[in-house]
C-alpha cells in the first residue's frame, strides 16, 4: 500500500503529562490518563510518491506553516527509517474542531498521522508500536492511539513508555462538556511549555506525588466512583497550573472566563450536581459529568458569562484506518 487514510479523536487528560525527561524522545517525567473524546475528529491522508521531490503537508485546507510541517517531515523520517523507505509523501489532514484552543489537537493529530503513515509504509505494527511511534510526534497522541480511558506509561526508555487502555469507551458513561471561552491570551505552545516545566520549584513536587494521582485515578475509573475521581482530577489539574504558573517567564493559560466556569462548577458541586472540571494548555474549561445529567448541565454551562459555545464528547473508540469511501474523508 503507498496510500492510506486514518482517523483519531482528541483526548483529554484526566491526569495530565507535563515535562519530559528527554525532549527528543518524549519521554515524560510522568505517567498521564486520558479519555479518548467521541464526535471530535482527526483524518489524515498520506501518500509516499517515487516522483515527489519534498513532503508536501496541507492542514484543513492550506499549506502547513513551516513549523508545522517540519514536524510532519520529522515524524515521516521516522516512520521511513523503520520501514527502509526514501519516498517523500503527500499528507493532508483536517480536523471537525477548532485547532489550537487547548483541544490537544496535536494527540489526534500525531495519532491519526502515525496509523496512516505506518499503513502507508507498508509497516505492520501492534497497536503498542504505533502508540510509541505517535508519542515521539506529540506526547499525548500516544494516547489516542487506543479508544475509552488510557494510560500512558511513564516507562524507562523508548521501549517501554507507551500507553494502553484501562477501560473500554463502554465501561463508563461521561461526558466531557467543553466550554469554549474564546480567545485567551496568545498561548505558549505544549513542546514549549514542557522545555520551561522544570525551572518550576513546584514541579518536582508535583512529579513526586504523581503516581498517588495515577493510581487514585485509575481505581475512580474502575469503580465508576465520580466523587473520587473528581477531586483528583480537580487536584492534578490546579497542580500542572500551579507549575504552568510559577515556571520562569510564567504561563498563565486561564481567561477570566474559565474562572468562572471553575467557580461556576463548584458551586453546582455544592449543591449536589456530579461534575467536575479540567483545562489543559489553553482558557477552555472541560467539564466532566456522567451522560444522564449532560443535557441539563450543558445548559447551565451555556449560560455563564463568557462562553461562547459548548461541545459535548462521550468516550471514544481508538485510531482507526478508513476506506476511500467513508464520510468522514469528506474533511479532507
Ligand atoms: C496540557 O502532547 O501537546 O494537554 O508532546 O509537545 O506535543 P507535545 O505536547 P502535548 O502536551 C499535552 C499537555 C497537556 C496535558 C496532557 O494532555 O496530558
Amino acid at each position: 500500500m503507498t496510500t492510506a487514510i486514518a482517523q483519531a479523536h482528541p483526548n483529554i487528560a484526566l491526569i495530565k503529562y507535563w515535562g519530559n525527561r528527554d525532549d527528543g524522545l518524549r519521554l515524560p517525567r510522568n505517567g498521564s490518563i486520558s479519555m479518548t473524546l467521541a464526535g471530535l475528529h482527526t483524518v489524515t491522508r498520506v501518500r509516499f510518491d517515487p516522483d515527489l521531490e519534498l513532503d508536501s503537508v496541507t492542514l484543513n485546507r492550506r499549506p502547513a506553516a513551516p513549523a508545522d510541517r517540519e514536524r510532519v517531515v520529522r515524524h515521516l523520517d521516522l516512520v521511513r527509517s523503520m520501514a527502509g523507505a526514501s519516498d517523500k509523501a503527500e499528507v493532508v489532514s483536517a480536523n471537525d474542531f477548532p485547532a489550537g484552543a487547548g483541544l490537544a489537537s496535536s494527540a489526534s493529530a500525531f495519532a491519526a498521522l502515525t496509523l496512516a503513515a505506518a499503513a502507508a509504509a507498508g509497516l505492520d505494527l501492534t497497536p503498542t508500536d504505533l502508540s510509541r511511534l505517535a508519542r515521539r510526534g506529540s506526547g499525548s497522541a500516544s494516547r489516542s492511539v487506543f479508544g475509552g480511558y488510557v494510560e500512558w506509561r511513564v516507562g524507562q526508555d523508548d521501549e517501554s513508555s507507551f500507553a494502553e487502555p484501562i477501560a473500554g469507551p463502554d465501561h463508563w458513561a461521561l461526558v466531557d462538556l467543553i466550554a469554549l471561552v474564546g480567545t485567551g491570551p496568545k498561548p505558549v505552545g505544549s513542546t514549549e511549555g514542557h522545555q520551561l516545566a522544570a525551572t518550576s520549584p513546584l514541579q518536582e513536587t508535583r512529579i513526586a506525588s504523581a503516581e498517588r494521582r495515577l493510581a487514585a485515578c485509575r481505581r475512580a475509573l474502575l469503580e465508576r466512583d465520580f466523587a473520587r475521581l473528581g477531586e483528583v482530577v480537580e487536584l492534578d489539574c490546579h497542580l500542572m497550573h500551579a507549575v504552568m504558573q510559577t515556571c520562569s517567564p510564567p504561563l498563565f493559560y486561564w481567561a477570566p472566563a474559565s474562572i468562572a466556569v471553575m467557580q461556576a462548577v463548584r458551586s453546582w458541586r455544592e449543591a449536589g450536581a456530579n461534575v467536575c472540571y479540567t483545562l489543559d494548555a489553553g482558557p477552555n474549561v472541560h467539564c466532566l459529568c456522567p451522560a444522564d445529567s449532560a443535557t441539563e448541565i450543558g445548559d447551565w454551562l451555556q449560560a455563564v458569562p463568557g462562553v461562547s459555545s459548548v461541545l459535548r464528547a462521550g468516550p471514544g473508540g481508538p485510531a482507526r484506518l478508513l476506506d476511500s469511501q467513508d464520510p468522514l474523508t469528506a474533511l479532507l
